[in-house]
Formats: structure tokens, sequence, C-alpha cells
């Protein structure tokens, strides 16, 4: 472990704010401060299952040195930047998402590798940067130290400053995950190809396919502040009737960010005919009594992992019964499809289920020809269920993107794996082919599902599904 060397220089802040500051203030600032270093700190909770992940990685790059970065602060305007977010596979491996942060293993000499954390230490008094420098404590808030952050991590912790050269300088085969860290690339430049640090990205997705018990937990709490939200939810329908969907989007924020870190992807409050646009995200129309509300959102919770719910919602608490009707269709190609999802079982199946569900409904009220199987066959069912009936969900909302067709859409479900089911039923404001009372309305309905044993569990089965018990639900809650 190194320290802050004392050695870098001050950053003048781009406005020139801190020129003119006098030698007797200076010197002023460099003393009078308590000694706050924290001796007794645990380890993170998930801190050995970091170790049991990075020791599968380590086994399936042996002798390679592989180099994680969390990424930056991206500037959202002028000198704001948005809100930090790590990249999964450093808080996957580490369990810290300091902004900045690189995980390196490097190749152990016998076997293995061993980790390095390199972070940003606390800021140095002497040379002023803690009050002078933008990154300093005094702006950005206190950091561990790295002695901190070593006992919180269970990894040897050295200076992010000392990063880009011992990356230069090490030889032997290197990977890096790209797209987080511009700086820690261009210093690899010379020493990786996008080929194979697409196979260590790949190989982390893959890793990620099954969660473990940690990561169930976590997922367990992002439905549970997921539930909580839509409560509000329902419970704040007055008040966004006469607002707006925008009403709706911060009422389930605010869940969001008081129990958890955010949303875990842009929520979906679609009212009326956006229902019919898969991603609304603009949430800027009316709510209107007799409409329905289809509301997509998901609470992030503060160790990245994010629920991923929707329920569609008669804005008045019941629906007419054409609305029911739909409904209805699409709980039943929901319920085929959850019933599809078990260990062993082909990661698709729950898909197939669930549209022959939706194809079957389609021919029976007339709006496509039969027979069922030519439909499937010729997916004319899509014209109405649009997407896919769902996937993985884990750290991102559409999780696992990149690991291989063989073993994620092609590939066998197993314990541990969560993905969501939400099959779909939408007819478009402008859709001639569908009588017009149809016209309009988009039904989704979407729960959490992990694989068990011998099964499947519904993570978010605290949220009412079938027609009836939403009516009472809403009812109650609004009672
Ligand atoms: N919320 C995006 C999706 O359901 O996939
Ligand atoms: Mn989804
Ligand atoms: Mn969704």
């Amino acid at each position: 472990m190194t320290d802050a060397a004392g050695e870098q220089p001050i950053k003048q802040r781009k406005n020139g704010l801190y020129t003119g500051v006098s030698d007797e203030l200076a010197e002023n600032m460099k003393t009078g401060w308590a000694d706050t270093e924290l001796r007794e700190l645990e380890p993170i909770t998930q801190a050995g299952e970091a170790a049991a992940r990075r020791a599968k990685l380590s086994a399936r790059f042996p002798g390679e040195r592989l180099v994680i970065p969390a990424g930056n602060l991206k500037t959202r305007s002028n000198d704001t930047e948005y809100p930090f977010r790590s990249s999964v596979e450093y808080a996957y491996l580490t369990g810290d998402q300091t902004e900045d942060g690189v995980l390196v293993l490097e190749p152990a000499a016998a076997d293995g590798h061993s980790a390095t954390l390199y972070l940003l230490p606390r800021s140095n008094r002497e040379n002023g940067e803690f009050w002078l420098d933008g990154q300093g404590e005094l702006w950005a808030g206190r950091r561990h130290s790295l002695s901190e952050s070593e006992k919180l991590y269970g990894l040897p912790c050295a200076d992010i400053r000392t990063a880009t050269e011992a990356l230069r300088e090490a030889s032997g085969p290197v990977r890096v995950v790209r797209g987080h860290d511009a700086g820690i690339e261009a210093a690899l430049e010379d020493k990786t190809t996008a080929e194979r640090d697409e196979e260590l990205t790949g190989f982390l997705s893959e890793l990620r396919l099954v969660k473990d018990e940690f990561e169930i937990g976590e997922l367990q709490k992002a439905v549970d502040s997921t539930v909580r939200g839509f409560e509000d939810v329902v419970r704040s329908l007055d008040k966004a009737q006469a607002t707006s969907e925008r009403y709706i989007e911060g009422t389930f924020f605010l869940r969001a960010r008081v129990e958890g870190n955010d949303v875990g992807y842009g929520s979906i409050c679609a009212a009326g005919p956006h229902a019919t646009t898969l991603h609304w995200m603009r949430n800027d129309g009316a709510v209107r009594s007799g409409e329905l509300l289809l509301l997509d959102a998901g609470v992030e919770t503060r160790t990245l992992y994010t629920a991923d719910v929707t329920r569609t919602l008669p804005v008045d608490g019941r629906f007419t019964e054409l609305q029911r009707k739909i409904y209805d269709a699409v709980y039943e190609a929901q319920e085929a499809g959850i019933a599809a999802v078990k260990p062993g079982g082909k990661y698709l199946d729950f898909h197939h289920a669930a549209q022959r569900v939706l194809a079957t409904k389609l021919v029976e009220w007339g709006l496509v020809e039969g027979p069922v199987e030519r439909v499937l066959e010729l997916g004319l069912q899509r014209r109405w269920t649009l997407h896919g009936t769902g996937h993985m969900l884990g750290m991102d909302v559409h999780d696992c993107a990149v690991a291989r067709r063989e073993t994620y859409a092609e590939g066998t479900l197993e314990p541990g794996m969560c993905l969501t089911v939400e099959p779909g039923l939408y007819f478009q404001a402008d859709d001639l082919t569908v009588p017009e009372e149809y016209r309009g309305i988009g039904v989704r309905i979407e729960d959490d599902i992990l694989v068990t044993e011998d099964g499947n569990r519904n993570l978010s089965a605290a949220l009412p599904r079938a027609s009836a018990d939403v009516e009472t639900w809403m009812a109650e809650l609004k009672a």
C-alpha cells in the first residue's frame, strides 16, 4: 500500500477562483485538523462474494494482467457532471463504487493473481489540494484513506495517480474492460486488442448470469422498495390526474432516491395511448380518468441491483370491460411464461409460452387469421406483442448483455438466474387493422422471477397482478 505522496501540484480551477491565496492563509489551512482515520472498520458485507468472483476471473485468465476500471465522472454541461455510477464490472468484483477507481489483477509468480485496488487517497493538507483542488475533500467530501479501503474491501490499495505509469511499464499480456476509463485504456493502447478485451467483458457478463446469495438478497431489496414505490404512485393518483405523468415519475423517484441509489432505468410512466410506446420516458402527458396507466419502474439499491416491474393500472381503480379483456389475456400469457421458468429448461421457453397465449387470444378476437400455429410461425402476433418477453436482471436492467448466445438466449436456466417475464399487448392509436375501441390501449405486466432448485420464485409477488386483485389493492390504498 502506498499513501498520498504529497508531491502533487495543486490544480487551479478553470475559472481561476483560487488565484490570489495569501501565503498566510495557505499556511493557516495546513494545520489544526483532527485525525479522523477510522481504525476499526468491518469489511463490506459482500467482501467474501467479491473475492470468490475474482477467483473465478483469475482462473479463467491465468498469467494475464486484468484491468477493470470503475469509470470517470461524465460532463453534463460546462462544469456540472452526471451523478456517478460505477461500471458494473468494477462494482461486482470489488464492492466499491468510487469514481476513477481501478482494479488490477496481477499474475502471481506461482499461481493465480494478486489484486490491487487503485483509488484516490485522502486529500493532502500540506500542499493545499484538499481545499484548492476541485477533487479535494473539502469540495467533494471525505474519502476513505487507503488503509480504510483495505479494511473495507479486503484488498491491498494504492494511489490511483500511480496506476497509469505502473500499467505502462508492465510487461506481459493485458486485458482491460473497455468503455469506462479512456486514460487507462490509452496507457494500455499498445498492449491490448479489442478482441481479447471483449473476451474479458464477455466472461464477466456470463459470470453474472447466476446470482450469488448476496445478489439475490439485493435484488429482493430492490423489488421490495419498488413495491413501496408503486404503492406511493397509487396513493398519489388523484394528484397525478391533476398534474401529469411527471408527477408519477417524481413520486416513484422519491422512493428510489430515499431507499436506494436511484431508479435503475428511466421510469416509463405512460398514461392512455402513451402505453403503446414501449420506451415512453418523456412522461409529459396528462393522466386521465377512464384510461390505463402503464408504469414500468425499478428502484436500484445502493449496491446497484435494480428491479424491473410493470403494472398497468386503471387510473380510476376499475378496468372497463375491454381493458379487462386485454389485461386478462396478458395476465394469462404471463402466468404461462412464469410457469415455464425452471432449472434445466431452455431460456426461451417462457417467451414461447407467453407468445402462444397472446397469439391464441388475437385469433379468438378476430384480429388475425388463424390457425395459431400459422400466426406463430409467421410471427404475425408481433404487430401487437412487439418485444421479447423478458431478459436477465441484475446490476443492469438488461443484465449480462454481452454473454454469448449459447449461454444466454440459447442457454439453459440454472438456479440463481433472475429474469423478467413481461408480456404485453399494444394497440397503436393509429392502427386501422383493429376495431376503434382497441386503439390506444397498451398493457404490460412485468415481474422479476428467480430460478430456484425446484422451479422459480416471483420476487415481485407482493404486487397484485390479477385484474380483480389489482382493483382491490388500489381501493385499499386509496381509502
Ligand atoms: N424497463 C425496460 C424493460 O422492461 O425491459
Ligand atoms: Mn424488463
Ligand atoms: Mn420494465
